[in-house]
């Protein structure tokens, strides 16, 4: 993290493969980047949210076959769907593109040619189980028989989910393509590997740096403990990618264009915007910053071959590689059989998204952990804290401002000590921020909402109209408690946006900034106070289930 005073930045999130659907899972890291996003850009930094999708590989292939459509017909239509789910959670990304663009397919070949120029390219011939019915070399995945251990029918071709073994290809038992139902032959084929072990000391002493969090820097010391192995980038025909240049019928594995999409999705952003310079990004001593946010799922791809093939082609690495852990639901692994695979459309469908920013935000540490979500958690922490806490704040004073005052604010704070308290911890819930402990923001924002509420019952407003109508001190407590409000919405404001607009209508201000917790909202007319958000019902969180 670096602290000059602004700074310009990258983000992105993992591209999602465009096949299947979007899940809770890949939007709890779109909310987590999000949230972190928001709030640079409310603190004045400039920060591109990058975004797309994994467009390439074997599996996309086939399922644009089985469509009955080409690959980039299938990838175009997934890739617009999963965008409009992901946006359904106001992920505001200021450009997602495709792995499968003309930008990508360039930046991919100059820097092969980088890695060829370094020498970093090493060529093997290897053996593989190859579909003579479907003309083509099998991935593992696309290879099942009966487990050499435990007998068991239908398992991988490198391990058994029933038994839990690892074993090598050709021991399995009676192998089949999942394809066509043959036996696979085993044939020869060079492939292009990426050196790897050449770049280990240089691996080394960067993740000995501030770049990945400690529990994955011990994680990377197995697998360097272990010994770094070359790295296949190239796969045969057919497969849905980039030609290999120079080479005949040979593609770049998907993983290797996948990272190089992020620089492709901001390529397209530059040329849309030329005031942005690309290059000046991507140099080796670029002063602005790079941020990936990953799950722990993709570590090794993106804090070893990422870094080593941009250390390769003379890029510049990413300054942090931000891991978070998978989502649970009711503290279970999400599965399509036991009915917890939940999908971002079945919950747009009947929960506003706002709940669920603020419940991964509740929960969000920046740690690896993994993220449960209870239903009776979430009902319990959108109702009680957001709507009965923090929103309450308005819900209970607005209403005589509007009432005795012409919808005008008093102007003077009643209790300055109080207004301090409150702006007082914006340092302390920037630092919470930054280093996205979201679930710290969140507690320090609901006991100052305690506090709010805790001066409102002691003033008792609701007493003071009754007993004198509208006085000049029910005025300024109203408009003390509002000004409180709008400072906890200012520290709402990254992981709720959608709330946060709702009130910059109602106070009729300018969109909220950090820098405005400096300055008090006074003698100042807002408009008449509407429900901001409303709370869960149990009848909905049961028809959310049922709809799946
Ligand atoms: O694991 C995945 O879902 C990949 N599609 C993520 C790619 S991230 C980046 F490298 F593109
Ligand atoms: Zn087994």
């Amino acid at each position: 993290m670096k602290n000059t005073a602004t700074r310009t930045m990258i983000v992105t999130t993992a591209l999602p493969y465009a096949n299947g659907n979007i899940h809770l899972g890949h939007i709890l890291e779109a909310i987590e980047a999000d949230i972190w996003v928001n709030f640079q850009k409310m603190r004045g930094n400039t920060c591109y949210f990058i975004a797309g999708s994994d467009a390439h590989g074997t599996p996309i292939m086939i399922q644009a076959e089985k469509q009955g459509l080409s690959p980039e017909a299938f990838i175009d239509k997934t890739a617009r769907v999963q965008l409009t789910d992901i946006q359904g959670f106001g992920i505001s990304f200021d450009n997602f593109h495709s792995t499968h663009s003309s930008e990508n397919e360039a930046l991919v070949c100059e820097i092969y040619q980088r890695l060829e120029k370094a020498g970093a390219i090493i060529r093997k011939t290897i053996y593989q189980a190859y579909d003579p019915v479907k003309n083509m070399f099998l991935p593992d995945r696309y290879v099942k028989g009966t487990c050499p251990r435990c007998n068991s029918l239908d398992q991988y071709s490198d391990n058994c989910e029933v038994c839990g073994a690892t074993y090598d290809a050709s021991e399995l038992i009676d192998p089949k393509s999942v394809l066509s139902g043959t036996t696979p032959e085993t044939r020869a084929t060079e492939h292009l590997f990426f050196d790897l072990p050449q770049y280990a000391d240089k691996l080394k002493h960067w993740l000995s740096g501030p770049h990945v969090a400690k529990e994955i820097q011990n994680k990377m010391q197995e697998w360097f403990d272990a010994g770094l192995q070359t790295w296949d980038i190239s796969r045969d025909a057919p497969y849905f990618g980039f030609n290999i240049p120079g080479e005949k019928d040979k593609y770049f594995y998907v993983w290797l264009d996948a990272p190089i999409g992020y620089m492709a999705s901001f390529k397209h952003f530059c040329q849309e915007h030329p005031e942005v310079d690309f290059d000046s990004f991507w140099k080796e001593d670029s002063p602005n910053e790079l941020y990936h946010f990953i799950g722990k799922d993709i570590v090794y791809f993106h804090t070893l071959f990422w870094p080593a093939v941009l250390m390769a082609s003379e890029n510049r690495l990413p300054t942090e590689v931000f891991t978070h852990g998978f989502v649970t639901i009711n503290g279970e692994k999400m599965s399509k059989s036991r009915g917890t695979f939940i999908t971002a459309r079945q919950y747009l469908d009947t929960l506003n998204p706002e709940y669920l920013r603020y419940y991964y935000a509740a929960k969000l540490n920046g740690s690896i952990d993994d993220i449960d979500l209870n239903f009776k958690d979430f009902m319990q922490r959108v109702n009680s804290d957001l709507v009965g806490k923090i929103i309450n704040i308005a819900a209970r004073t607005a209403s005589f401002i509007d009432k005795f005052f012409e919808h005008q604010l008093a102007a003077q704070l009643m209790n300055k000590p109080l207004w301090e308290l409150f702006t007082d911890k914006q340092s302390e819930i920037a630092t919470h921020y930054e280093t996205r402990d979201y679930a710290r923001v969140l507690r320090e924002v609901t006991a100052l909402a305690d506090k709010a509420n805790e001066w409102i019952a002691e003033k008792k407003p609701w007493q003071m109209a009754k007993e004198q109508g509208g006085s000049e001190d029910l005025k300024e407590v109203a408009t003390l408690a509002l000004n409180l409000f709008r400072v906890l919405i200012i520290y709402l404001k990254p992981v709720l946006p959608q709330l946060a607009l709702s009130v910059e209508n109602f106070l009729q201000i300018e969109p909220l900034q950090w820098s405005n917790l400096n300055t008090p909202l006074l003698d100042h007319t807002i408009k008449p106070f509407t429900p901001l958000m409303i709370r869960i019902e149990e009848s909905q969180i049961a028809e959310w289930l049922q709809a799946k």
